[in-house]
């Protein structure tokens, strides 16, 4: 059983996983990371899961990394610790993950919420990389996440002043796609977790797979990665499906093959 987190199967094909340090305002110990790159592998591994959800509680998303550990250890081993492995495992994690994010989202709680394929906030959320008033910088993809998403002079902006943006201004900026009052976060998430939730598990994989080579990527290898995608998915029985159904003027059943 997870400690730091709650995972709730809420049926519908979706999971819904709350970080729960609220002491700590959610920030990311070494075991918190570990068990969630635990909790995102068991929803990879279960195929009644198409969907997760990530949230927080209504003060943080979390608060970046645990500074109370990070002033334990020695910062030089970070890159080679479980801590970047389990970064790892939540990078790779492949199935349609949406952030709902409410209060302070900073340093490595940003980048956290950056790993999401969506994010929703709530109107009184705030990003931040703070980083630089610890005499560090990011460490967990803000670096290379942030310029790609909101560009460049805003991504230097928030990583070499450490002031964080509000959700409006994250808005304005595509770093989410849509801000709600913060009571509502968490149900417009699971809104749009269980619309995706009812399309075809192979489909949803792919057009993610293709979403993120965008980021890094040229052109010519991206269309191409798309062309091949595209051709796998003719050939499945979910396009059978999804076409039958069109014409039959019925829902949609899936199966995932
Ligand atoms: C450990 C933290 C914490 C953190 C908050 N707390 N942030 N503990 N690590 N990152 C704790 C506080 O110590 C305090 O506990 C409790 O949470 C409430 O926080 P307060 O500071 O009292 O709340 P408030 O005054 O509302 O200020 C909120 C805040 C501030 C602005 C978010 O807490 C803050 O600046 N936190 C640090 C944010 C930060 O620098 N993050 C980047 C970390 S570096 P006690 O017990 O003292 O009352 C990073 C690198 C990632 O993320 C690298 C990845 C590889």
């Amino acid at each position: 059983m997870p400690q730091h987190l709650a995972v709730e199967t809420l049926g519908g094909g979706v999971r819904l996983i709350t970080l729960q340090r609220p002491q700590a305002l959610n920030a990311l110990t070494t075991a918190l990371l570990a068990e969630l790159a635990q909790a995102l592998a068991e929803a990879e591994a279960d195929p009644h899961t198409q969907v997760v959800v990530l949230t927080g509680n209504r003060k943080a998303f979390a608060a970046g990394a645990d500074l109370k550990e990070m002033a334990e250890r020695d910062l030089t081993g970070i890159l080679n610790d479980p801590r970047q492995s389990s970064w790892e495992q939540i990078r790779r994690f492949s199935k349609p993950l949406i952030a709902a994010v409410n209060g302070f989202a900073l340093g490595g709680g940003c980048e956290l919420a950056m790993h999401a394929d969506i994010i929703i906030a709530g109107e009184d959320a705030r990003f931040g990389q703070p980083e630089i008033n610890l005499g560090i910088m990011p460490g967990a993809g803000g670096t290379q996440r942030l310029p790609r998403t909101v560009g460049k002079s805003l991504a230097m902006q928030m990583v070499l002043t450490g002031e964080a943006i509000d959700a409006r201004h994250a808005l304005r900026a595509g770093l989410v796609s849509e801000v709600t009052q913060p009571e509502l976060v968490v149900e417009r998430a699971l809104q749009l977790a269980r619309l995706i939730a009812g399309k075809a598990p192979l489909a949803l994989r792919l057009a993610k797979e293709a979403l993120l080579k965008a980021m890094d990527t040229d052109l010519a290898s991206g269309l191409r990665l798309e062309r091949h995608a595209f051709t796998v998915l003719a050939g499945t029985r979910d396009r059978e499906e999804g076409i039958a159904a069109f014409q039959e003027k019925r829902p949609a059943q899936f199966s995932g093959h």
